[in-house]
């Protein structure tokens, strides 16, 4: 089973971006985690990041017309983009909302997510952990 792991805005300046708030561990870091847990689970997963909003709404049509299940941090788009939340909500396979932080514990406005309402779940606040428990919930949704 093939899963795209998605990565909105700032999320490939992992690393050096706000080490106080996400670490040290860096984009490279999450693309070998996400190929590891993926192998575990027996699923391929493909890792991308934009700073796009056009760009992710593309990688979300190509989701819902090849019926491909998504995990989509969709980082700042999370709290005000439409027209991400309108690509997730055409994606029939499962779609997991992954957070490496608790937005819930974070700033106000990091507490609305206009994209949590089409999305099957969210995991957030466990680092990388995040990906691989979504992951894991991509595999249990896909084989029976
Ligand atoms: C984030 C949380 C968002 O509020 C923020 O804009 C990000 C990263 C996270 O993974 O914790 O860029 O999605």
């Amino acid at each position: 089973m093939r899963v795209l792991v998605l990565n909105g805005p700032n999320l490939a300046r992992l690393g050096t971006r706000e080490p106080d708030v996400y670490g040290s561990t860096s984009f490279a870091d999450l693309v070998a985690a996400c190929a590891k847990y993926g192998a575990e689970l027996g699923l391929e997963v493909e890792v991308r990041q934009t700073d796009q909003e056009a760009e992710l709404v593309g990688w979300l049509h190509e989701a819902a017309d090849n019926a491909t299940p998504v995990v989509l941090n969709p980082a700042a788009f999370t709290h005000y983009s439409y027209a991400v939340r309108d690509a997730c909500a055409q994606v029939g396979a499962p779609l997991i909302e992954v957070h490496l932080t608790n937005p819930a514990r974070r700033e106000t406005f990091r507490h609305t997510s206009v994209v949590a309402g089409v999305a099957t779940g969210t995991v957030a606040g466990f680092g990388l952990d995040s990906y691989r428990l979504a992951l894991s919930a991509v595999a249990a949704l896909t084989t029976g």
